[in-house]
């Protein structure tokens, strides 16, 4: 276990040895999380696109347990409806008053069968950088040494708050005392434990059974299910991790701790796979993001959700995207894209905005000051400048000038506008939908297009230009604007006087 951390929950093994008789994976998500400060449920907070529960489930995941079991309490409403939307098989438990986390498994020991043999795995839902190979050596090495519980421990770098653990003179596991009900002298002990544990099934229960809540805090402890099953003479092991799998998360400043251990994890991850990052500190990637090999991620990048990256485009700087698809050999630099679809070889930006419903096509340009919505893009079309695409098909090879607006709101409804293949519109053009511009049709600079162009038209809707000559002078006599034409019309009369072949000369 010396790996960096990386993704919890990918490339695990889909059964370990013994895995078909892990009997039940509990997770314990009942506490209140006070030292969150907050009025979310604390496994409900997380980081990369997933919640503290959501990180300890997809690495228990894999191990393919008969079932899982979450202990819920503090707002349960909430944290059982995120339960069925990312784990619908688990079951929910719920422990009426947080009486402590042997008190905890005790409750949730209510939806496993009493006489199924077998080991059960436990975690506390605040431990979400633990991952799926720790917990397979875990149960390895429970079930190698035949015994009652096995615990995941480490060697912290600062061990204040957890659970220390001691041990005996000849280095075997004696039990576990809590930050709290801990002396001077056990306090500095550095080895902690995770508060992940294998158990056999019949010596947890046989144990959570006996506990005492003779303690500071008053609580059933499950770390003293330890103490208890060794002076029973029961064989107790440790497999230590790395500290930061076993890092706990109780406040916000170990959120963040969490967060970039999490996410310097999943960058060397995906650098291994043929990803350039060119600042891993302002990088931040959810679990879910694919990148396929050769993209290049600039500095002051954020990906989200179901993005996926095809092969040798470059993101950033400075780019969020959401639940958005890039196709190979994009470019998209200083772009903000929520649910949209960008063709290979497609050009965004500088501070360009894609909205739900973006559909590119490939080799798109889309330029400077751009917003598109709900709109489809033909392939190689072009949206240079200052414009704003809302609810329009636009086909391929199509031109958009300028400060454009596709005015697609009548105050009540919004309408569609349609772009034919090849068409050239002009700047500052408003398309007032539904509206339709055939294929090659042109549209002159500052037209308002109200009906439909025909393919291969010209649409003109301006009026003519007209030229009120020396208004300057008399409306705005004494300004330095009449001042510059005046000197303008000086000039032009000398160079009209000056004989012709010394103007030549020059
Ligand atoms: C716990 C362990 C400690 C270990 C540390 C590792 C105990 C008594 N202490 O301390 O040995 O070093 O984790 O991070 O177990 N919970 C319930 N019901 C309860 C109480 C807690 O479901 O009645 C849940 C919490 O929601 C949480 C988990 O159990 O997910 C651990 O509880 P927490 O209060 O965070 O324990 P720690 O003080 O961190
Ligand atoms: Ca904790």
């Amino acid at each position: 276990m010396t790996d960096s951390p990386a993704p919890a929950g990918s490339g695990a093994p889909s059964s370990g040895p013994g895995a078909a008789g892990i009997v039940a994976v509990l997770i314990l998500a009942a506490g209140e999380g006070t030292r969150m400060k907050s009025s979310t449920a604390k496994v409900l907070h997380g980081f990369a696109g997933r919640s503290l529960l959501g990180h300890v489930l997809a690495a228990a995941a894999p191990l393919g347990a008969q079932r899982t079991v979450i202990v819920v309490g503090h707002r349960r409403v909430e944290v059982i409806a995120h339960l069925a939307e990312i784990a619908p098989q688990a079951t929910a438990m719920v422990q009426e008053h947080q009486l402590g986390t042997g008190h905890a498994v005790l409750v949730a020991l209510d939806a496993v069968p009493a006489d199924a043999p077998g080991t059960v795995v436990v975690l506390p839902a605040d431990t979400p950088l633990v991952r799926t190979e720790t917990l397979a050596e875990l149960v390895e090495a429970h079930i190698t040494a035949g015994a009652a519980a096995t615990l995941l421990t480490s060697a912290a770098v600062d061990p204040s708050g957890y659970g220390r653990v001691l041990r005996a003179a000849d280095g075997g596991v004696e039990r576990i005392v809590e930050h709290r009900d801990a002396t001077e002298a056990q306090r500095s002990v550095t080895e902690i434990a995770s508060g992940v544990y294998a158990f056999d099934h019949a010596a947890l229960r046989d144990a959570v059974g006996r506990l005492s809540t003779d303690n500071v805090q008053g609580e059933q402890y499950l770390p003293d299910v330890i103490g208890i099953l060794v002076a029973d003479g029961q064989r107790v092991v440790a497999v230590t991790a790395d500290a930061p799998q076993t890092a706990g998360v109780n406040d916000r400043v170990q959120l963040n701790a969490a967060h970039r251990v999490y996410n310097t994890g999943l960058l060397e991850a995906h650098m291994r796979a043929g990803v350039t990052v060119v600042d891993p500190a302002t990088t931040w990637l959810d679990a879910s993001v694919v990148l396929e090999p050769d993209v290049t991620l600039l500095p002051s990048v954020d990906l989200h959700g179901m993005t996926h990256v095809a092969a040798g485009a470059t993101i950033g700087p400075q780019v969020s995207l959401t639940d958005t698809t890039v196709g190979s050999q994009a470019r998209l630099d200083r772009t903000v894209a929520h649910s949209a679809s960008i063709g290979a070889g497609v050009t965004i930006g500088p501070f360009a905005y894609l909205r739900p419903g973006t559909v590119l096509g490939d080799d798109v340009h889309i330029g400077t000051y751009v917003e598109v919505k709900n709109s489809e893009i033909g392939t190689a079309t072009k949206v240079p400048h200052l414009s704003y695409v809302g609810d329009a098909t636009i086909g391929a090879h199509a031109n958009i000038g300028a400060a454009t607006v596709f005015v697609n709101y009548d105050g009540v409804t919004k309408h569609r506008s349609v772009i034919g293949d090849h068409a050239r519109t002009g700047a500052d053009n408003m398309f007032v939908a539904p509206v339709s511009v055939g294929e090659g049709a042109y549209t002159a600079a500052g037209a308002v297009i109200t009906e439909d162009v025909p393919a291969g038209a010209l649409a003109r809707s301006s009026a003519r230009q007209q030229n009120v000559a020396g208004w300057v002078a008399r409306r705005r006599p004494g300004t330095a604007a009449a001042a510059a034409a005046e000197a303008a019309d000086a000039a032009e009369a000398a160079e009209a006087a000056e004989p012709s072949e010394e103007r030549d000369q020059r």
